[in-house]
């Protein structure tokens, strides 16, 4: 299989390369730090395509889809994974910041998935298949948080997407799939404070963190066996669908955890 990764340099996107390639995939691995890229090919047995790309960026997009059809002739997945956090309440985003996050969030998979569509369909079948695209939205898909609005935003808003894309794309014999992680223990959360400036409480004892290994390992049955939605916490998935009935109620939750965030961001 030939699997198109963005956000190969870290976190889930490189836990989905490491275990990958030893199945025998053929990756194309894109992020903006090509020397994160490259070392990851390296470990992996250097036959890889890395390909520098920032996914806010159309052209980028573009010429990441090209090239890597130009080199393995298919896409058989393309992961739509490159993404960031932003620890800032909505109120205190500025128009460039909520700008910029779309840009990469939602536009990096809009842009990414424009371009491979016409080539999937294109392609011969494949384990019934033509072609799949996979979206890494997040279980704030569902449910927006407090300080992560901006974030929560794209993510629901790929989500939508995916949701829209998989019944469109189901007589071209392409699948699509979005994945929803909860808490993962990725540069994730680093990134998202530095981006937004305010700082997070320690993780507590509550608070359920997965490993992107974890992540990766669903996201594969999900390659292996195209279904909707990936949820690599299952009961998530249960709780936020249910959260989506009572808003009231889960909001004096989320309370909760913006009180925690008001006081830890007064502190410092
Ligand atoms: N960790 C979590 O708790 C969590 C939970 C739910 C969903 N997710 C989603 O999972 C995805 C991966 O995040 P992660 O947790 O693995 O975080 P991560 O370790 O920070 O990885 C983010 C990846 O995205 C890439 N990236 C960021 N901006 C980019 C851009 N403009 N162009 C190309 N690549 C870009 C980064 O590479 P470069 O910096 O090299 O470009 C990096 O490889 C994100 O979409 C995130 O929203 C994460």
């Amino acid at each position: 299989m030939i699997v198109v990764i963005t956000g190969a340099s870290s976190g889930i996107g490189k836990a989905l390369a490491e275990q990958l390639a030893p199945r025998g995939a053929e990756l194309v691995l894109a992020a903006r730090r090509l020397d994160k890229l490259e070392e990851l090919n390296h470990k992996l047995g250097g036959q890889h395509l890395c390909i520098p790309c920032d996914v806010s960026s159309t052209e980028e997009c573009k010429s990441l889809i090209e090239k890597s059809v130009e080199h393995f002739g298919r896409i058989d997945t393309l992961v739509c994974n490159a993404g960031y956090g932003m620890v800032r309440t909505v109120g205190e985003t500025s128009p460039e910041e909520f700008r910029r996050i779309f840009a990469t969030n939602v536009f990096g998979t809009t842009d990414c998935a424009h371009f491979a569509l016409p080539i999937m369909a294109k392609q011969e079948l494949r384990d019934g298949w033509r072609g799949q695209v996979m979206i890494v939205s997040s279980a704030a898909g569902r449910r927006g948080l407090p300080y992560f609005g901006a974030y929560s935003s794209t993510k629901a808003a790929q989500l939508s997407i995916a949701e829209a894309l998989r019944v469109e794309c189901r007589p071209l014999g392409i699948a699509v799939t979005s994945v929803h992680p909860v808490g993962t223990e990725t540069d994730f959360f680093d990134v998202a404070q530095q981006q937004g400036g305010k700082t997070m409480p320690a993780k507590h004892k509550a608070e359920i963190r997965q490993s992107a290994r974890r992540v990766a390992r669903e996201m594969i049955r999900g390659i292996a066996s195209p279904r909707a939605e990936v949820w690599p916490l299952r009961a998530a998935r249960w709780a936020l669908s249910l959260a989506t009935l009572i808003p009231g109620p889960v909001d004096r939750v989320m309370e909760k955890f913006r009180k925690e965030l008001d006081e830890q961001n007064r502190k410092s």
